[in-house]
């Protein structure tokens, strides 16, 4: 694994994430054999608004049931199987993390999800799937890991059918920089290559999508993360949540994204493009 992906991978990879989820799940004194999606919710929703953000990117992309959709950049599914759930849809996640793609596989069985739900370890930028192999992309917060936007989104367009519609949800820069390290999704700078809405955009359309929706979302983050403060002494972490995807200072994270998108370091989009029908 290149370098540039290999820290990036590290940084997703906790030891034994299934075992510690289901560990406090039973803390929580939930009954395993009725675990639901929302009990798993505030663990496996792993971008900005979670669960609303979701619910609102269902809606606008109007999957049918008939589909069958790629998640890229899955994380442990959470948005995945909701996905599913609600539309009817298959849906097949990948992710660059084998921890994740652990996890997301074993909670996805322990919902009993598996016949529409199915999951695989890869980089977004190889995807091992012929061209045109899926009816929709879904794409939450994965960008800002991936320095070639171009690279990324000329490998997501050529497995999506023509006529197919892609919904991405995605962090771009600000006008200011630079960003206050370490935030959700990168320790330091050498993980996150943010861009402007503008060049976000420009590399969708030049890898050929047209773009049908594109909303500015960073005042909805900015209410999101309103309350987020500069953590003292030792964290209160909740029983379950993403720290334990990427680590204990969860709570420093967050308050440098409520700076970063209070000073328009960062900025929140939603998009939904569509592959030209080939004439
Ligand atoms: C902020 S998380 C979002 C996860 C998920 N989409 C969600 O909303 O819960 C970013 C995810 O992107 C994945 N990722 C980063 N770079 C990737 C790459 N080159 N290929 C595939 N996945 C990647 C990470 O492993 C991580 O799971």
């Amino acid at each position: 694994m290149a370098r540039d992906i290999g820290h990036i991978h590290g940084y997703y990879s906790p030891n034994d994430l299934y075992n510690k989820i289901i560990d406090r799940l039973n803390k929580l004194g939930k009954d395993l054999s009725k675990v639901t999606l929302d009990d798993l919710q505030p663990v496996d929703e792993f971008h900005i608004r979670g669960d609303a953000a979701t619910r609102e990117l269902i809606k606008l992309a109007e999957f049918r049931p008939d589909m069958h959709i790629l998640d890229v950049g899955c994380g442990i599914g959470g948005s995945t199987r909701r996905l599913s759930h609600e539309t009817g849809c298959r849906v097949t996640g990948i992710d660059l993390s084998d921890e994740y793609i652990d996890t997301a596989e074993r909670l996805t069985q322990l919902l009993n999800m598996q016949e529409r739900v199915r999951f695989h370890a890869c980089s977004a930028l190889e995807l091992p799937f012929a061209d045109s192999s899926f009816d929709g992309i879904w794409s939450l917060q994965m960008n800002m890991n991936v320095e070639d936007k171009v690279a990324w989104l000329r490998e997501t367009i050529r497995v999506l059918k023509p006529g197919g519609r892609a919904v991405l949800y995605e962090v771009c820069g600000g006008k200011n920089t630079p960003l206050y390290f370490p935030v959700p999704w990168a320790q330091d700078a050498t993980m996150s290559f943010l861009v402007s809405p503008e060049s976000f955009r420009d590399a969708m359309m030049c890898v050929g999508f047209e773009i049908q929706v594109w909303n500015d979302k960073t005042d909805l983050a900015q209410k999101a993360f309103a309350n987020a403060k500069e953590p003292v002494g030792k964290p209160k972490l909740p029983v379950l949540g993403v720290y334990l995807l990427v680590g204990n200072d969860i709570q420093t994270k967050a308050y440098n994204l409520h700076r970063n998108l209070d000073e328009q370091r960062v900025s929140l989009i939603e998009t939904l493009a569509v592959k030209p029908n080939i004439s």
